[in-house]
């Protein structure tokens, strides 16, 4: 059996569904449920004895100790997070508490569990770390993709905390070789993305008559990747990546938030045409700027094609397409999710930022 951790949050949804239907191997998915989780996503699976929700806190060691010992667990795939880069401006408490502390306290509880595990399990046990490309900081146009190498200079509080995480667990490997690994990954998409983020929020805001805010002059770049493809490297890294090494993983599509928002327009044009026949293009509007907005993010992906194989199944443009469709055919979805604290966020994002 495996433990996901954030397994009812966006990522950690679409690698349960995928790891159930390709894999077969129980899990059980311990998950606190934040604003961000929502287990519904996971209806799909209620019955399946191959799916065990649990929730709680990643930082509570004596439960994290129980169900390592209770299910016998040979991997742990942490997702937990809190994981959107405006809220950590606006509260950045929380990151520290999951991000940074949560994480101490699993790897605590892991550490634990393993030191006790009799060989071959021992030696066959993984800790998986899903962490970001964020933690490298920004690029210049100019500048190489992010490889493995580069440095470490987070920007935001999100991004620090992040990390702070990462140092933790490749700390844990140096010093008690705990066999870990981990993926810094770039901007994902898809099904069941909770719409604060830009894709989904363009979507949703765009079909409910709202403004499209674009942050500063747009021109920022984001390197986007089907959310499944991001499963598919994480099975593949924890299955064959070589212990205490690091992962980068992106799809080599680098684009300009501001292109993405008019993708998304065209798509919405094609499928749901507005009722007075002009684009959504005309609700995008232009807003002040993130503090500290990195510029430009992009990966350089050869490490994982070449040592493990990996390659995205997606392009954007096959991606975009499923995703939007996603969202025009799960409206209850977007409606539930959108509850009061949502509206409360939206409030607290968007209504101090001026319009230019
Ligand atoms: P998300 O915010 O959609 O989901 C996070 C999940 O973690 C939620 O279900 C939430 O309830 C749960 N959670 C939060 N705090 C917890 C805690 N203390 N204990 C247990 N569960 C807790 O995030 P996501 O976009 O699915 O990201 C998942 C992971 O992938 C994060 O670690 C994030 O840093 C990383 N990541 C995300 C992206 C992206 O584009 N979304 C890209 C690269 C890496
Ligand atoms: O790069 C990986 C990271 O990608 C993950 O680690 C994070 O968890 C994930 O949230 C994401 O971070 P970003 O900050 O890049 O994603 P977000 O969707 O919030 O923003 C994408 C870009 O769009 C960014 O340049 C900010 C801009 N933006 C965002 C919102 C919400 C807007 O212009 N308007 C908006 O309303």
């Amino acid at each position: 059996m495996i433990l996901v951790t954030g397994g009812a949050g966006f990522i950690g949804t679409n690698f349960v569904l995928d790891w159930v239907a390709a894999v077969g191997e129980p899990v059980v998915n311990l998950d606190k449920l934040t604003y961000a989780g929502n287990i519904e996503n996971l209806a799909s699976l209620q019955g399946d004895a191959r799916h065990v929700f649990v929730q709680g806190d990643i930082g509570d060691t004596a439960l994290v100790a129980r169900l390592l010992a209770q299910y016998q667990v040979r991997a742990v795939v942490n997702f937990a997070a809190e994981s959107h880069v405006d809220r950590s401006i606006h509260g950045p408490a929380a990151f520290i508490e999951t991000n940074v502390v949560g994480t101490f306290g699993l790897l605590e509880a892991v550490r634990q569990y393993w030191g006790q595990l009799p060989e071959p399990e021992k030696a066959a046990f993984r800790f998986l770390h899903v962490s970001t490309d964020e933690v490298y900081g920004s690029l210049r146009a100019s500048d190489p993709a992010f490889t493995e190498e580069n440095k470490y200079e987070p920007n935001s509080p999100y991004s620090a905390s992040k990390a702070a995480s990462d140092h933790l667990v490749r700390a844990y490997h140096h010093t008690y070789g705990l066999p870990v690994l981990t993926t810094n990954c770039s901007n994902n998409y898809g099904p069941f993305h909770f719409p604060e983020k830009l894709i989904p929020l363009m979507i949703v805001n765009a079909l409910a008559g709202k403004s499209l805010p674009v942050y500063g002059d747009g021109q920022q770049v984001r390197d986007w990747l089907y959310v499944r493809d991001h499963c598919s490297a994480i099975r593949a890294v924890l299955e064959a990546g070589r212990l205490g090494e690091t992962y980068n993983v992106g799809g080599w599509n680098e684009k300009p938030n501001l292109e993405i928002v008019h993708t998304v327009c065209a798509l919405l044009d094609e499928r749901r045409p507005r009722a007075d026949g002009q684009s959504y293009a005309t609700q995008i509007a232009y807003v002040t700027d993130r503090p500290g907005h990195d510029r430009r993010y992009a990966i350089d992906a050869r490490k994982i094609e070449r040592e493990l194989g990996w390659k995205p199944a997606e392009t954007f443009d096959t991606g975009i397409r499923k995703t939007v469709d996603w969202y025009l055919e799960n409206p209850e979805w977007v409606a539930r999710v959108q509850s009061g604290a949502y509206r409360e966020w939206v409030s607290t994002n968007y209504s101090e930022r001026t319009t230019a």
